[in-house]
């Protein structure tokens, strides 16, 4: 038996005698960094949730916690590397403190346990997607024996049904509504990292929907990694999606992520149905050619994906469209990378997410050759991106002087004089948080700046490739 197995098997005990742990738990505090997807960030307020039944905290400065936990990203070797250079920094921490404790939580810890264990010293606790609920546990049996903790099981049962995330008080929040991937596009450490597609229990989405907004939330992302595998009893994703906007109406609703094979007319009804849907569809197409999509393992061809855009088009007049495009797939010609910019012409996205392809170990297309230099990957990604921002440019400007419902979500990043909104269409809207007055009636009250939470009327005057700017309009109240 190697090493591992052995702190696995010694690890991650299934019955723990509660009571104990609970005590040498107590008070604690906990940071926590999270890297990735929407998932992860929806997972680490699950963690979040675990650890304060333990008499955990969260804590936000590093200097004065029990543990520290990353919840990292496999999905391109940069994302990984980031983690593996703040584990470096996080170093000086464990010397300053030597019972500070040290975790790897989500697709890393999956994918690298073995790695993060020999040779990441600094390292105390390595846990998978699927194995939250030990994490509380490892922590008091690694102070109690000194052991270092693994539990990197993946399970096709777990999907926290009934964990109520800690989530931070805002105006946005995320819900889960299944786990893993069973696609296998063979780019992807998904399907290995999160293991296979199980979903939440439909009642109890919708009761989540309902209860966060009586708190006040006013903006809900329903989250997967193929959300149009969701199945509970006889309901699919767009039964759910339905349900769910029937039951919350004063909570715009959006999700991510929809796989082109399966998303369904059905879906796009429903949405089209809905005032309280966003406009709005992310629908990754990866590549513009059809040998390039069947080496991916992707399902469907342009013409089918062409078909769901002009249906989704005709049934959602205004909808906005985003996609992901990997660049320079192993194999990838001239023609077949000037076919992918074809594909951007014709739809004409808002925007879109690029990203040079990165060999995952243990993916099928790891084992294909990679045939561009990298004076050619680089190139095809700019002229990607340079084409996408053209056409964004060209769409947004067009929207200069005209006035749309905006969702004030936050303080903007850059400045807080700024608030960030995002239309129906899921444009990002930067607004002045002490431009005029809104002088709306009703649920506005009369005579004050903007708020976050406000569904205002913004005038847009002001556009780049990824973002609006404007100010409220004469009539500033409004709603779906
Ligand atoms: N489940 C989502 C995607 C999740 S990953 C879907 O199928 O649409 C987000 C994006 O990362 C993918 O759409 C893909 O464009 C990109 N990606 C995934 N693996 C990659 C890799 N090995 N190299 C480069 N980009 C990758
Ligand atoms: Fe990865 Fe494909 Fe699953 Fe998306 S659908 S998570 S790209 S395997
Ligand atoms: Fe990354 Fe895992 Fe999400 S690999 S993209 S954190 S599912």
């Amino acid at each position: 038996m190697t090493d591992i197995s052995r702190l696995i098997l010694n690890n991650t005990p299934s019955v723990y005698p509660v009571s104990k742990f609970n005590r040498i738990s107590n008070d604690k505090k906990v940071y926590i960094e999270t890297y990735g997807c929407q998932m992860n960030y929806s997972d680490t307020e699950i963690v979040l949730s675990v650890l304060s039944d333990f008499g955990y905290n969260e804590t936000s400065d590093i200097n004065d916690t029990d543990v520290i936990l990353l919840n990292t990203c496999s999905i391109r070797e940069n994302a990984e590397n980031k983690v593996y250079k703040r584990l470096d920094d996080l170093k000086k921490y464990k010397k300053r403190n030597p019972n500070l404790i040290l975790g790897i939580l989500g697709c890393m810890a999956e994918r690298l346990r073995n790695d993060l264990l020999e040779k990441r010293k600094v390292v105390d606790l390595i846990v998978g997607p699927d194995e939250y609920r030990k994490v509380p546990h490892l922590i008091d049996n690694l102070i109690e024996t000194g052991e270092k903790g693994i539990a990197v099981k993946l399970s096709r049962v777990e999907t926290y049904d009934d964990i109520t995330p800690v989530r931070k008080k805002g105006v946005t929040a995320w819900i889960s509504i299944m786990r893993g991937c069973d696609k296998f596009c063979t780019f992807c450490v998904v399907p290995f990292t999160r293991g296979r597609e199980r979903s939440r229990n439909l009642d109890n989405i919708v009761n989540e929907a309902k209860r966060l907004q009586d708190e006040g939330v006013r903006d809900i992302w329903l989250l997967g990694q193929n959300v149009n595998s969701y199945r509970f009893e006889n309901s699919d994703f767009a039964d759910l999606l339905d349900k769910t906007a029937e039951a919350v109406p004063g909570v715009r609703l959006r999700y991510t992520t929809s796989h082109p094979y399966d998303l369904s007319v059905k879906l796009l009804e429903v949405m089209a149905k809905h005032s309280n849907i966003c406009n709005y569809i992310h629908l990754p197409i990866q590549s513009g050619s059809d040998r390039i999509l069947k080496e991916m393992n992707r399902l469907y061809t342009v013409s089918d994906y062409m078909k769901v855009m002009r249906l989704a088009r005709e049934m959602m007049p205004g909808v906005g469209l985003s996609t992901d495009i990997i660049s320079c797939f192993p194999s990838e010609t001239e023609d077949e990378h000037k076919m992918t910019l074809d594909v951007i012409r014709e739809v004409r996205y808002d925007g879109a997410y690029t990203f040079a392809y990165s060999p995952r170990e243990n993916t099928k297309a790891y084992f294909l050759k990679d045939t561009a230099d990298e004076e050619t990957k680089k190139r095809r990604l700019d002229e990607i991106i340079t084409l996408q921002r053209k056409i964004s440019v060209e769409i947004n400007q067009k929207l200069i002087g005209s006035t749309m419902p905006v969702l004030i979500e936050s303080l903007s990043k850059k400045s807080d004089d700024f608030y960030m909104g995002r239309t129906d269409c899921n444009k990002s809207v930067i607004v002045s948080k002490t431009g005029p007055f809104v002088s709306g009636s009703g649920g506005l009250n009369q005579n004050r700046y903007l708020e976050i939470g406000d569904m205002v009327n913004i005038k847009i005057n002001k556009v780049n490739s990824a973002t609006l700017f404007g100010e409220p309009a004469e009539s500033h109240e409004t709603h779906f």
